[in-house]
């Protein structure tokens, strides 16, 4: 049913509202199979909605947003949990089961989908861990590892289905430059090695500027501008700049 080549995810004039508030106005936003698309706003931009809105989590008030060809919002609870399979989600918050190790976290997914048992799990977990560059903590417990090395194993878990699409929320907030360095390389490494399709929703610019193909701002609930960096960067869109260049004078930080 997936669509071969071509648009992964749409967003097609979507709106959300809630208690009143307009929190998405018509957002369109196109990602091609196999790129980085990195969201880049200000807090409360909408962000975190979009991600819950490509999972499905949350139905957009109007509008469509298609995953692999499909409305999302148009499929059985089923028919939905299968698409959902195929996305990996890396929360803001690393969410790792505290009372697991690192391994029992990674084959979670794994156990509970019956992928993998035995043998055969050590080396898949062990295999996912190697992508992340986490070998060798599998016997760790999360309090004992970093935040970075937290939210490396949770991008092992997510990828623990072999997702198509990789969802991030803030991969780098909260972590030191190398932390987050290390985290960009993975997310690089995935497209790169697997072909991975993702979603990098930030406000780290130096990051976006080092994981993305194209890059989409989010601001007042529509995308007002999107393409490669350097198009963003030669094109005279002042939001742009300003986000790009995070100055506290402009468009942005109007009103
Ligand atoms: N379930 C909800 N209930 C109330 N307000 C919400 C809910 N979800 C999102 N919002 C509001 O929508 C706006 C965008 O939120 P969010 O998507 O979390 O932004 P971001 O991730 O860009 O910081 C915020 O103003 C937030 O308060
Ligand atoms: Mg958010």
């Amino acid at each position: 049913m997936s669509a071969p080549s071509g648009t992964v995810i749409e967003l097609r004039q979507v709106r959300y509202l809630v208690d009143g508030t307009v929190v998405l106005d018509g957002a369109d936003l196109s990602v091609a199979r196999g790129e980085v698309m990195g969201v880049m706003g200000r807090s409360g931009a909408g962000k975190t909605t979009l991600l819950r809105l490509i999972l499905g989590l949350t139905q957009p008030t109007s509008g469509q947003v298609l995953v692999e060809g499909e409305d999302v919002n148009a499929l059985s609870t089923p028919e939905l949990e299968r698409l959902r399979l195929g996305m990996g989600m890396v929360f803001q918050e690393a969410a790792l089961f505290d009372s697991m190790t690192v391994a029992d976290n990674v084959a979670f997914p794994l156990v509970e989908h019956r992928r993998a048992s035995g043998r055969e799990l050590a080396g898949r977990v062990r295999a996912l861990l190697e992508m992340v560059g986490m070998e060798g903590h599998e016997e760790k417990m999360p309090a004992e590892l970093s935040g970075g090395m937290q939210k490396r194993v949770g991008i092992a878990r997510a990828l623990a289905l072999e997702p198509a699409i990789m969802l991030y929320d803030e991969p780098t907030a909260g972590l030191d430059p190398i932390s987050a360095v290390q985290i960009d390389e993975v997310i690089v490494r995935l497209k790169d090695q697997l072909g991975v399709t993702s979603v990098v929703v930030s406000h780290d610019v130096q990051s976006l500027r080092r994981v993305c193909d194209q890059l989409a701002l989010l601001h007042k609930g529509k995308f007002i501008a999107s393409g490669p960096l350097s198009e963003l960067e030669a094109g005279g869109n002042p939001a742009v700049r300003q986000f790009l260049s995070a100055s506290q004078e402009g468009p942005l930080t109007e009103d």
